[in-house]
């Protein structure tokens, strides 16, 4: 799939407009609401606010697919003191096009090109569990409220560079064509477009319907009145419910991909960064095997951990940056190497690297610790061995 970037030239103006109006009509129009999104494209471009160098769209299969258009806003801090930054919107994907990528190539496209013009950091309103897998973070998380003074989910910003907002907090607000939009100007400008009927209205009720009563009534309690009004509520608001659980969250989701609007966080987003902590083999003794390794490896029991269920012994390593963990399992059965069926296999190995020239030295030494050669070896790169408990190991030369 080949998605084109590119900015947005008065020729495309009016299509433009039009997959807005697109891209917004059944969310707007199944929760009552008049389209306003293609007016608002419209008047930003005439506002002083308006940044041509950052209105860009994207292409697919050789068509118009989406839009994105950023305008200059400001923070006005607790001092009274005034900071520029940016906000997007209408970002729209034509709904044939959706979920494809086209949203995401913009964004990402654009705040690295915020970045590259100098520009501070982005604010917007927006779904709550979409912008995050692009780097946004909750407004409130940066110190910064809406320019009413409120915080929720879906008021969100980025910093474009490391630092960028230290030492401001305060409101973001928006330009004035976001604030200026009236329901009559909305009529009249889109009275300009094709006709076209509005989505039936998509009650919570259909929601409702589907979820178990703790579920239900936790969802009731967000006051949430049409489908369209779970875009704004994000996976962390509702899992902290009473009565929400995984099973709720599943079912929300799949209502909502029923319904044609992505929902949630997502289970190929990367929740943050994890710390890869140890590797644990199992064995009959702990001690005598984490000794092993100890002797071997030069490190140090770092931990010992028996609540009657669980005996494990952790080592570490001089600079503590790799552990080792030994879990006592009274049905362990070593594995046999090399491989053979029916027989308890490998699951994994570790491997130590050694000066090539010590090679022999250290395997005499794990031989010397109740280490063994496993037979046959395969390789000159290294020797396998198995620990005192049958694990294999290698010995590997460094390179
Ligand atoms: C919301 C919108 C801009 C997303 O763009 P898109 O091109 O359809 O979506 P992408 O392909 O960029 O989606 C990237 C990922 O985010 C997920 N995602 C998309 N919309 C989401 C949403 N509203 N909430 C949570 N996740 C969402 C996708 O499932 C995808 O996940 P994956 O990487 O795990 O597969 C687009 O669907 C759209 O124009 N919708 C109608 C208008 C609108 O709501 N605009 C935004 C107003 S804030």
């Amino acid at each position: 799939m080949n998605i084109t970037i590119r900015l947005e030239t008065p020729d495309d103006y009016r299509a433009v407009e039009e997959l807005t109006r697109e891209a917004f009509w059944d969310e707007s129009t199944s929760g009552g609401r008049i389209v306003d999104e293609h007016l608002l494209t419209h008047n930003l471009r005439k506002h002083p606010a308006f940044i041509p160098e950052l209105d860009t769209v994207a292409e697919l299969e050789g068509n118009l697919a989406g839009h994105i258009i950023y305008s200059k806003g400001k923070i006005i801090d607790d001092g009274g003191g005034e900071h520029e930054a940016l906000t997007f919107g209408p970002l729209a994907v034509l709904p044939k096009y959706q979920l494809r990528g086209v949203g995401r190539a913009l964004l990402l496209h654009t705040i690295a090109e915020a970045r590259r013009l100098g520009y501070r950091a982005i604010f917007l309103y927006g779904h709550p569990d979409y912008y995050p897998r692009m780097g946004f973070r909750r407004a409130a998380d940066l110190g910064i409220s809406t320019q009413e003074g409120k915080t929720y989910d879906a008021f969100m910003g980025i910093e474009l560079y490391p630092g960028a907002l230290d030492g401001i907090t305060g409101r973001f607000h928006l330009p004035a064509p976001y604030n200026e939009l009236t329901e009559k100007d909305a009529i009249a400008f889109d009275s300009s477009f094709p006709l076209k009927e509005p989505a039936p209205i998509a009650g919570i009720d259909l929601l409702l319907d589907r979820l178990d009563p703790a579920a239900r009534a936790a969802v009731e309690s967000l006051d949430v009145k049409f489908l369209a009004g779970m875009s704004a509520v994000s996976e962390r608001r509702i899992s902290a419910l009473p009565g929400i659980d995984g099973r709720a969250l599943d079912v929300i989701c799949s209502f909502m991909r029923e319904h044609g609007r992505a929902w949630g966080e997502g289970s190929s987003q990367k929740p943050g960064q994890a710390l890869f902590d140890k590797v644990v083999l199992d064995c009959l003794d702990s001690e005598a095997l984490s000794a092993f390794y100890c002797k071997l490896l030069g490190w140090n029991v770092g931990y010992r951990f028996d609540d009657g269920n669980c005996n494990i012994i952790i080592i570490a390593s001089p600079d503590c940056n790799a552990n080792i963990g030994f879990q006592r399992d009274p049905d362990y059965t070593p594995p046999v190497w090399p491989a053979e069926p029916e027989t308890p296999q490998q699951m994994m190995h570790l491997d130590i690297a050694v000066p090539k020239e010590l090679h022999h030295a250290w395997v005499r030494y794990a031989v010397s610790l109740g280490a063994k050669v496993a037979h046959p070896q395969y390789t000159d790169m290294g020797t396998v061995m198995l620990d005192p408990e049958g694990h294999p190991f290698c010995i590997d030369l460094m390179f």
